[in-house]
């Protein structure tokens, strides 16, 4: 079997889809790694460590493609609709490609695809279970976007986190305040609190109260009757009502203008972000201040946020990158390529490490979109007219 990994063409993408040390056991198990030269060196990955670790390292971008039995991108087509068409000529059936691809937000992709009769898996659509928990794409990249967010706010603060108490006299810490503490929100609290800074952080999900005061941050909520019950089965926020989103509001207003750096990650499944912060809000906070909003791809939680760019309102800044995770492009590489060394370990046989998918597995009826040319995912079945 060989596995090929291209380079990313999506402008700006720096991360690769394997990394070196994932290597050597697909190498043990007699599975050839296909790298395109250059691939990783935006993440810092040379090809010279891909060759040390056991993988054919070739210029011949057609050839890793046309010749792979399993392609693997940090970008399939529907998440990398421009430059990635350029791909689909050499893609073919009976193929099978592992790559997050914007399903829901790039059906047409989805069907490009399928047209080609490869098998495809969105990385996305893992679900979140117990089993799953290694190949979770996205807990892995809301960690590392978590992090980065602070550090991208503490770069543009005009202060130190940390309490300094000098002969020159004492310059007091710079308060954080979460908004949205899922994978992303309690790895900004760890990093903010680690640098020094005095984190507060709040969330719907009462669950959530214990896991920021472990991580040594204060919690603050509007706790209610209707926050008790907030929590869905799955764990999942889910949308509040208009009382309770008015008395949220107060609060937060109350709260952000005492703050110099806001990070926000609230997102509702299925649902656009919720906004959580108004431009009232921005305005009454200090000059200088930095708000960051993980949730700007999803339509923002502050308002103000632009995808992409970070906006300045009376010296108030706020922060809108998309792809945080890819700013940290050697650390989200390294985890991608675990998460997705687990997921291809329950599509091979584990005796001939032939590819041997299980459609009848609940991981494969997750993230299966497309088989035999056809759509076949139930969510995403292109609408009949
Ligand atoms: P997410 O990325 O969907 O949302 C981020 C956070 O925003 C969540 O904590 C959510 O409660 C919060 N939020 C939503 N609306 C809000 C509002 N109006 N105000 C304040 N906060 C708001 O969440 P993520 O990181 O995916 O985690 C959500 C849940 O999934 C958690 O319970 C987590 O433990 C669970 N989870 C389970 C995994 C597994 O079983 N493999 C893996 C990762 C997360």
């Amino acid at each position: 079997m060989i596995i090929g990994v291209p380079k990313e063409t999506y402008p700006g993408e720096r991360r690769v889809a394997f990394v070196p040390s994932s290597v050597p056991p697909l190498i043990k198990s007699g599975i050839i790694v296909r790298i395109e030269a250059k691939a990783g060196l935006a993440a810092g990955f040379t090809g010279d460590a891909y060759a040390d670790a056991g993988a054919e390292v070739i210029d011949d971008r057609e050839q890793v493609i046309r010749s792979a039995d399993v392609l693997l991108q940090v970008r399939g087509l529907g998440a990398n609709p421009h430059a990635g068409v350029a791909d689909l000529q050499w893609m073919h059936d009976g193929q099978v490609i592992i790559a997050p691809c914007d399903p829901l937000g790039n059906v047409e992709a989805v069907r490009q695809l399928a047209e080609r009769g490869v098998t495809l898996f969105a990385m996305e659509l893992i679900p979140r279970i117990t089993r799953a928990q290694s190949m979770d794409v996205l807990s892995s990249m809301a960690t590392i976007a978590g992090y980065k967010a602070v550090l991208l706010a503490a770069d543009r603060l005009p202060k130190m986190f940390p309490l300094m108490m000098t002969a020159a006299g004492t310059l007091t810490p710079a308060k954080v305040f979460v908004i949205g503490a899922g994978v992303a929100g309690l790895q900004a609290i760890a990093t903010a609190r680690r640098l020094g800074a005095v984190v507060t952080a709040t969330d719907v999900r009462p669950a959530a109260k214990e896991q920021v005061a472990s991580l040594g941050a204060k919690f603050l909520a509007v706790e209610d009757e209707e926050f008790k019950a907030a929590e869905t089965a799955g764990g999942y926020a889910k949308e509040m009502s208009k009382e309770y989103q008015a008395k949220q509001a107060a609060l937060t207003a109350e709260h952000v203008k005492k703050q110099d750096i806001v990070i926000t990650t609230a997102l509702i499944p299925g649902r656009p972000a919720p906004k959580l912060v108004s431009a009232e809000m921005v305005k009454s906070m200090k000059p200088g201040s930095v708000l960051v909003d993980l949730a700007v791809e999803r339509g923002g939680n502050v308002e103000g946020a632009r995808a992409g760019e970070v906006a300045e309102v009376d010296g108030i800044k706020i922060v809108g990158y998309t792809n945080v995770a890819g700013r940290v492009a050697q650390s989200a590489s390294s985890l991608y390529a675990r998460n997705l060394f687990s997921f291809i370990e329950t599509l091979v046989d584990k005796t001939t490490k032939a590819l041997a998918v299980n459609w009848d597995d609940d991981l494969v009826k997750a993230t299966a979109l497309t088989k035999d040319g056809a759509v076949i995912h139930p969510n995403f079945q292109p609408k009949s007219s």
